[in-house]
């Protein structure tokens, strides 16, 4: 592995404990604009100090992300389809290795569809990325997505994350499981993170966290779980002490409690006056 490969790994997963909170934020890219992240400049940039990464694409670096922002960055380099197709994983690579060598990337991201009608494209998408992160020193973080059909369980995640080292990814990003997680982490030889899917109650949350890491995943590349969160800075920061801070669940919920907004209660006042409002837009 060249020194320039290397440094930008270390980067991207800490070295002291071989670990990483990557924070993704790179789902416009085929969903549009994604509840909670309609305006990256005021709902991410503030949780970019405590992420080890940010995952997005070249557009939405450019256009929300201040330049002096120090956050390593991992670009999502794969798409050119969208939620409105049925095979999502027609795919191919969408930024030029130029660009993101120009971009200074830590990292790139792309998706492989193991099983899907367009498997073949994305494995060689992969293989043609990776030649050229060897190239040029950018390591490359395959994600295996899994298309509509596809079973999310421990033999087809292993399949497609063994498959993901084999064509020479640096980092696998892959789903939790709960049923033989080990079989995925134990038969690839490369760094797992586990992508958090879908919101979950933020206990829930932390909880697959806290199994992952335990179960041998090398930390997160979060997206839903911290930024649709009702306290998104309290998330990351929970989330960072299971990864980083070796918390057990209780203790990172406490974290994400002591910076979750107090509620107020509304006051008899307060609800008249909208009520005076809303009387008034019917006139
Ligand atoms: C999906 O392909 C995107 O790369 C997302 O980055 C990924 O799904 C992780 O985000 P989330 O934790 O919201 O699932």
């Amino acid at each position: 592995m060249s020194w320039g490969l290397e440094n930008r790994l270390s980067r991207i997963i800490r070295p002291e404990d071989n670990r990483t909170v990557m924070l993704a934020v790179d789902h416009g890219y085929f969903l549009g604009p994604t509840s909670g992240l309609e305006c990256m400049s005021e709902s991410i940039v503030p949780l970019a100090p405590y992420a080890d990464t940010l995952m997005l694409t070249r557009g939405m670096l450019r256009a929300e992300i201040p330049s002096t922002v120090n956050t390593p960055i991992v670009l999502r380099v794969s798409g050119a389809n969208s939620v409105l197709d049925d095979d999502l994983s027609n795919e191919t690579i969408i930024t030029d290795i130029d660009e993101v060598i120009r971009l200074n990337a830590a990292g790139m991201a792309l998706s492989i569809f193991v099983g899907s009608p367009h498997q073949h494209q994305t494995i060689a998408n992969l293989a043609k990325l990776i030649d050229l992160g060897e190239r040029y020193g950018i390591p490359v973080i395959a994600v295996t997505a899994v298309g509509k059909d596809m079973v999310r369980d421990a033999r087809y995640l292993a399949l497609a994350t063994r498959i993901a080292a084999e064509m020479g990814a640096h980092i696998v990003k892959t789903y939790y499981v709960e049923d033989d997680f080990e079989r995925i982490t134990g038969t690839c030889p490369v760094p797992v993170v586990m992508a958090g899917g879908k919101k979950l109650p933020e206990r829930d949350a932390l909880e697959m966290t806290y199994s992952a890491i335990s179960r041998g995943a090398a930390g997160v590349d979060m997206g839903r779980n911290i930024f649709q969160s009702d306290s998104p800075l309290g998330m990351i920061k929970a989330v960072n002490a299971v990864v980083h801070g070796g918390a057990s669940v209780d203790e990172a919920y406490t974290v994400y409690m002591d910076e979750k907004p107090k509620g107020r209660k509304k006051s008899a006042a307060r609800g008249k006056k909208k009520i005076a409002a809303d009387d008034s837009r019917k006139i």
